[in-house]
């Protein structure tokens, strides 16, 4: 990756990208021998590859940034009272890492917070690194200077709407029968090119920074998941907000991401659904059921 760019030099990506690629190195050897599958609960995977993923990350930020607090999924909570905190998800795609789906990545997102600032206010995202083991893809940002993937800088699309997005969402594991998602699935899928669910946010939103994705949403997401991601995709001349427009948290549980040219057709879309106005019918199975009785007998 190229040390510099028009920005000037990299604070902490260089230190962090070299991290996330010995990290994500490791994945690929876990890949590639096969990993036995636990659940945290419901339908949420964790495996060993993700543990020794977190490890490594955490010695490897302790020893390169010894005065950074880091926040980890799988448990670490280290110096958290600090200027700088590290996101760190070691393992964005459990679920498709352990069935053998080639989709996953390392996401690391640093947030600067001010002395003083009240735990439940966010800081600022100044850095950000998503590496993709399988593709070899480094994507990496920092506030004000830009995003490169692999070293090249990256925009995201110019697609001018919906009607020709391709776009991407997913599901959580916990708690899957108190979400809606499937209903926004099923209208943006009627109103675009089509809804990818690849199985990693990190990446998803990393799509969308580098324009193979024109927007993200999704719900319930933690600041491990989205924190890389959202920055990336400011740098690459993005948005992010809630799905209301507003300024997107850490916390918010709603993420909408996009290209920027698209996103007050999002948010008038999302304003649509929670009101139930103008939402495109299709038949229920039970319809399509009789239909499909109804053709058959007329052929007989
Ligand atoms: C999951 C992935 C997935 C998203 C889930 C996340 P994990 O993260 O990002 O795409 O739909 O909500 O929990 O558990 O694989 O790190
Ligand atoms: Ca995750
Ligand atoms: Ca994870």
């Amino acid at each position: 990756m190229s040390e510099l760019n028009s920005g000037g030099e990299w604070v902490w990506a260089s230190a962090a990208s070299a991290i996330a690629r010995e990290a994500g190195a490791g994945l690929r050897e876990f890949f590639a021998q096969g990993v036995a599958t636990e659940y945290k609960g419901d339908a949420d995977l964790v495996t060993v590859a993700d543990r020794t993923s977190e490890k490594l990350i955490r010695e490897r930020l302790a020893e390169a940034f010894p005065e950074h607090g880091i926040w980890g999924e799988e448990g670490t909570r280290d110096r958290l009272e600090g200027e700088f905190r590290w996101y760190v998800d070691p393992l964005d795609g459990t679920t498709n890492f352990a069935h053998g789906f080639p989709q996953f990545c390392v996401s690391l997102g640093l947030e600067q917070r001010r002395a003083g600032l009240p735990p439940d206010q966010d800081g600022t995202l100044v850095a950000a690194i998503i590496y993709d083991p399988m593709r070899d893809e480094l994507f990496v940002a920092e506030r004000g200077r830009g995003a490169l993937l692999n070293g090249k800088p990256m925009r995201v699309s110019k697609t001018p709407e919906l009607s020709e997005a391709l776009i991407a969402t997913g599901f959580p594991s916990r708690k899957r029968h108190a979400n809606p998602n499937i209903h926004f699935y099923q209208e943006f899928t009627l109103r675009s090119h089509g809804v990818r669910r690849a199985g990693s946010a990190a990446l998803d939103l990393a799509y969308v920074a580098v324009g193979r994705l024109d927007a993200f949403w999704e719900f319930n997401l933690n600041p491990w998941d989205t924190s890389a991601g959202i920055l990336l995709v400011e740098e690459a001349g993005g948005r992010v907000t809630d799905f209301a427009g507003g300024h997107f948290k850490l916390d918010s549980r709603e993420i909408l991401s996009s290209n920027g040219l698209i996103h007050a057709e999002l948010l008038g879309f999302f304003d649509d659904m929670f009101a139930g106005r103008n939402l495109a019918p299709i038949p229920t199975p039970q319809e399509f059921a009789a239909q499909r009785a109804a053709r058959a007998e007329s052929r007989e």
